[in-house]
């Protein structure tokens, strides 16, 4: 194999480590979705591109709409989560991460709507953290 071809797909599978979800979910259909891994896929795809904003002092209005978003489905995926409680090792603490994450995301979805940047940053970065928090009692 020549270096180019060696060197290319590896460049594109670092682009794209986590698949994507199988759908355009709408924040009324994530309470659908059949697996958590699915739910954490579409939580990938709409808060990732978001964490580096966390840090910033001012948001553009396009920056206020993508978390707000991004926000509506963070508040679906934290109901629908709550429902997997029960099911393997999905025991009342998974139910407790579920529930913060989908308050926080509540937090930023109203933060954003009263444009306020000190809100939404901080929401940001406590979903991170309950992302974080979260994976590393059940992933
Ligand atoms: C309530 C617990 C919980 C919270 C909160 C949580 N996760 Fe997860 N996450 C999991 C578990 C459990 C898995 C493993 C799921 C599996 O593979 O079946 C996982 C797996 C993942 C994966 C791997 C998906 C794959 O393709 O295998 C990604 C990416 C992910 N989470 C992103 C996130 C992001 C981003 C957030 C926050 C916005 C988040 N998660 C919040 C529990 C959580």
């Amino acid at each position: 194999m020549n270096l180019r071809m060696s060197v290319v797909p590896l460049f594109l599978m670092a682009a794209s480590c986590v698949p994507k979800p199988e759908r355009n979910y709408a924040p009324e259909q994530v309470s659908e979705i059949a697996s958590v891994q699915e739910v954490m896929r579409l939580l990938a795809e709409r808060a990732d591109p978001l964490f580096g904003l966390r840090e910033q002092t001012n948001f553009t209005q396009e920056e206020f709409a993508r978390m707000a978003q991004a926000a509506e489905i963070i508040v679906a995926a934290g109901a629908h989560l709550e429902t997997f409680v029960g099911q393997g090792t999905f025991d009342e603490g998974f139910g407790t991460h579920s529930k913060e994450l989908g308050q926080q995301g509540g937090a930023m979805l109203e933060a954003t709507e009263s444009n306020n940047p000190k809100g939404a940053g901080e929401a940001l970065s406590a979903v991170k953290n309950t992302c974080k928090d979260c994976h590393s009692a059940y992933r």
